[in-house]
């Protein structure tokens, strides 16, 4: 397991979140490589809720994850989408990831979220406890990708939308 800090992104972190999500996704054929640009527009408006950065030991950064509210039927029910999640190529593969997704979750479980939903690989996300939630929807990808995680009670039903910085 790599030696691995993981704390909140500080403003000087700024600049190394933008190169490592443009590097993390050039060669992902379902991205418009324009992750590092949402999460400019929402930490812009105030909007990025978690934002956690991987670091190595000298303090380079290798990962990064977002979450920020969505809204179920337009409505806040205190929930989160996960993303984007990221690691440079040459540190995939060893845990990164993992520990990201799990640190944002705890993080979001103490804020006292309701659930959190991703867009993504079902293959990946399934190990942290996300599934696919027939009552949740998000219209447009084949359903499979979009699964749910709730932390308190049932999920709420309904259509699910992301901040318009997604858009
Ligand atoms: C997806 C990503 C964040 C995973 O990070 P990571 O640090 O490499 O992942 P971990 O080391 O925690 O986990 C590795 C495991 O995930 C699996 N995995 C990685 N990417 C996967 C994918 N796209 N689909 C399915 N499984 C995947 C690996 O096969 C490995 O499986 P194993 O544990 O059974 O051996 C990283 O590969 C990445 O940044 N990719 C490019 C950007 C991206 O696609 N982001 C996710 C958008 S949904």
């Amino acid at each position: 397991m790599i030696d691995l800090h993981i704390r909140p992104e500080r403003p000087a972190d700024a600049a190394s979140i933008a190169a490592l999500l443009y590097a993390a996704f050039a060669g992902n054929q379902h991205s418009n490589h324009t992750e590092h640009q949402i999460v400019e527009r929402l930490r812009a408006g105030g909007r990025l809720a978690v934002s956690l950065a991987a670091l190595l030991p000298d303090g380079r950064l290798v990962g990064h994850v977002a979450f920020s509210k969505v809204t179920i039927d337009g409505r806040d029910e205190d929930w989160y989408g996960l993303g984007p999640l990221a690691v440079l190529p040459q540190a995939q593969g060893q845990g990164v990831g993992a520990a990201l997704v799990e640190a944002g979750l705890s993080v979001l479980r103490r804020k006292g979220a309701r659930g959190c939903v991703v867009l993504g690989e079902p293959a990946y996300y399934c190990r942290f406890g996300f599934a696919q939630d027939a009552g949740l929807r998000y219209p447009g990808p084949p359903p499979e990708y979009f699964m749910a995680l709730p932390f308190a009670g049932p999920a709420p039903q309904g259509v699910v939308a992301y901040d318009g910085a997604f858009a």
